[in-house]
């Protein structure tokens, strides 16, 4: 894939076609598009830098539903919406009751009539499938027991700023084969990276969400490889990349986890064997001393709140692409 110079004055073409399209995986999405939001991230992120407001949401509401915890998430969310003129509306899963107390499929078309997309953060990815199916208004997948897509624009956001490209990098994972991986999977694949993943037997990331990647990545000039040795996958590594080992909703596995993950942290001794100027990142919250060690941590290679502060622009990006009113192009006009 060839690098492109972004005209920072207006959106992306690439990124047009999303207006008014759910982001639930990175699966419906072209390597243009997602590059495209990357790219626009990075331009939002350039103006707010420097005071320069863009409210492209004046007068319209998102309604930010969380079925789990979440700091950076709905913090990022709420603090992007109010930052690009329009209202956030925060509301607990507990609340809504999505299923229980009501139908998810009623929930959706009532709530399509208040406000002018949904973000939900829910442990079931069908829960998000079955919110999309029925609003009538763009639903962004916020994490879910599969894929954390927002994440990786945040995370393909800090990639370019550090390294100047996406195209041909190489990224590390370590860990458990969870929802960020398989966000990871789909998004590398897309931008044509060299994704190597390193995971205890027994936590493999799923084959279909692979094969796909596998597949793609091949067509971009990518490629997946799977291993179960931290110190192989690691090797030329510009990127280095670990999660929680127990995620959200498997708190009763983590003893039987923080066994199968002896050997998996992400500590001084790993890192030297990746590139030499090799970067650290973590979608956060950290484990000290199970995923990663304090010293990586808290040392030159991370660059973990760079990272968590670009959640901010991307979920800018992203919500400005998805509820673009087609026909109406934000530009550089819109931002004075
Ligand atoms: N990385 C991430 O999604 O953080 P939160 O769970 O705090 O939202
Ligand atoms: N894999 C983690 C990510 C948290 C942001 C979880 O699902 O809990």
């Amino acid at each position: 894939m060839v690098e492109r110079k972004v005209d920072a004055s207006v959106m992306p073409k690439a990124i047009w076609g999303l207006a008014g399209k759910d982001l639930l995986s990175f699966s419906e999405m072209t390597a243009d598009a997602l590059i495209g939001l990357v790219e626009w991230a990075r331009v939002i992120k350039r103006w707010q830098r420097v005071g320069r407001p863009y409210r492209p949401l004046d007068g319209r509401s998102v309604a930010l539903i969380f079925e789990k915890p979440s700091m950076r998430t709905r913090l990022s969310f709420d603090v992007g919406v109010s930052r690009l003129g329009g209202h956030p509306v925060y509301v607990s899963g507990e609340e809504i009751g999505l299923g229980k107390r009501e139908e998810i499929r009623d929930v959706a078309r009532v709530l399509s009539r208040y406000v002018d997309a949904v973000v939900l953060r829910t442990f079931g990815q069908e829960r998000l499938e079955e919110l999309a199916a029925f609003a009538n208004v763009p639903v962004i997948n916020a994490l879910s027991d599969r894929f954390h897509p927002t994440q990786l624009v945040a995370d393909l956001l800090t990639i370019l700023e550090k390294k100047n490209k996406l195209c041909g990098v190489t990224v590390a994972w370590v860990g458990d084969g969870n929802n960020v991986l398989n966000s990871w999977l789909q998004a590398a694949a897309l931008c044509g990276m060299h994704l190597r993943i390193a995971t205890p037997s027994g936590f493999e990331p799923d084959d279909a969400v692979v094969t796909a990647a596998a597949q793609q990545a091949a067509v971009q000039g990518g490629s997946i490889t799977l291993f179960h040795d931290p110190v192989e996958a690691v090797r030329e590594a510009e990127i280095l990349y670990t999660d929680v080992w127990t995620s959200m909703g498997q708190e009763e596995e983590e003893e039987k986890r923080s066994v199968a993950f002896a050997g998996f942290q992400v500590d001084a001794s790993l890192v030297s064997h990746a590139a030499p100027d090799a970067l650290v990142m973590h979608c956060l919250p950290a484990h000290r001393g199970q995923e990663i060690s304090e010293e990586v941590l808290e040392g030159s290679h991370s660059i973990v709140f760079d990272e968590a502060e670009n959640r901010l622009y991307a979920h800018e990006a992203i919500l400005d692409a998805l509820m673009r009113i087609p026909g109406k192009e934000m530009s550089k006009g819109d931002a004075q």
